[in-house]
């Protein structure tokens, strides 16, 4: 009998945001199957066994087992959440050495298995460590996506979708550059419904321009301010990374903000970054250069510098 293919998705990392990404896939039913790596194995385990208890409430069959990284070879994505995350008033980029020296470790596990699908990578500094993962795995750079700014363009949408009073769906907003203190929001490309926001800001006086900028600061800041109150964040980077996943797994073409390596795209080159891009089962199957005014030039080129500065320390 011919065995149908299937997805696999295999997640590495069943903490706060690996947990948050299963139990959100499995709610909106994208996988066939999920496999859960941790090296805490009796975590996995747990999770797994959580997680199928559930099952009969998914709105389609998911097979969940926690596994090892041979389950990697004849995986479609491995989703990798694994390794430090911030303690309150920590940076992303002070994690860059500990996480790096983990991932070096992980991604040499996965590719022994004969592992040649997408990674997608959520862990802190994502630029930077979707980076090691490209140089480690060898794979093309269409097949290694971080992140990024997804879950900051999402923050931004629903930010403005509160101020305009107006359905979140409906904003059409970006951020780009490094997932962290150095990202830029694209007000030059922003649009609320059909009508670009410089319009609706002249048409609607009680709207100001001044409130932006207030607006973006916190969107910036936000991982500070959960951070400080609970611990950690990870509702909005799951369901962020259900969103990627989605895109790769249905072919979508979706535009998304995802970390992805330039090769001359905006003049600049050997870095991940985070950019729209267009995704699909192939992986990032083209990165979008938008047109961008001098400031968002000039910020988007600091972001990178900043990056890049710190990158010399682990590559
Ligand atoms: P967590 O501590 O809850 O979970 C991390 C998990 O990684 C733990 O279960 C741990 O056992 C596991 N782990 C550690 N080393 C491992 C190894 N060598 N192999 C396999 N598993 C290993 O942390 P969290 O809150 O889930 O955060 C995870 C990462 O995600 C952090 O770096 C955090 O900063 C990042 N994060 C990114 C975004 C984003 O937008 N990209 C958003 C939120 C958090
Ligand atoms: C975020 C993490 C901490 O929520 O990167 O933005």
């Amino acid at each position: 009998m011919n065995k149908e293919k299937v997805n696999r998705v295999v997640l590495v990392g069943t903490g706060a945001v690996g947990c948050s990404y299963a139990y959100s896939l499995i709610n909106q039913g994208v996988a066939e199957e999920l496999v859960l790596i941790d090296v805490n194995e009796a975590k996995a385990e747990g999770e797994a066994m959580d997680l199928n208890h559930g099952m009969p409430f998914a709105p389609s069959p998911v097979h969940v087992w926690s596994g090892s990284y041979q389950d990697c070879g004849s995986a479609d994505l491995v989703v990798i959440t694994a390794g430090l995350a911030q303690k309150p008033g920590e940076t992303r980029l002070q994690l860059v050495e500990k996480n790096t020296k983990i991932f070096k470790e992980i991604v040499k596990n996965i590719m022994a298995s004969g592992f040649d699908g997408i990674f997608l990578v959520a862990t802190n500094p994502v630029d930077i460590l979707t980076y090691v993962t490209w140089k480690e795995s060898g794979l093309p750079k269409e097949r290694v996506i971080g992140s990024g700014t997804v879950l900051d363009s999402a923050r931004l949408r629903f930010a403005l979708g509160q101020y305009f009073n107006v359905d979140t769906r409906n904003v059409h907003a970006a951020i780009i550059g490094e997932h962290g203190d150095t990202e830029l929001p694209v007000w030059s490309h922003t649009m609320i419904g059909i009508e670009h926001l410089d319009t609706l800001l002249k048409r609607k006086e009680d709207f100001k321009k001044e409130c932006l900028d207030d607006i973006f600061i916190n969107v910036r800041d936000a991982a500070y301010q959960i951070i400080e109150r609970k611990g950690a964040t990870y509702y909005g980077i799951g369901m962020s990374l259900v969103r990627i996943t989605k895109a790769i797994l249905n072919n979508e073409n979706s535009i998304l903000t995802i970390s992805a390596y330039l090769n001359g795209e905006y003049g600049q080159n050997d870095v991940y970054i985070g950019v729209p891009a267009k995704i699909n089962r192939a992986g990032i199957q083209e990165i979008i250069e938008i047109e961008l005014n001098d400031t968002e030039k000039e910020q988007f080129s600091h972001s990178i510098q900043v990056l890049k500065e710190t990158m010399k320390s682990v590559i």
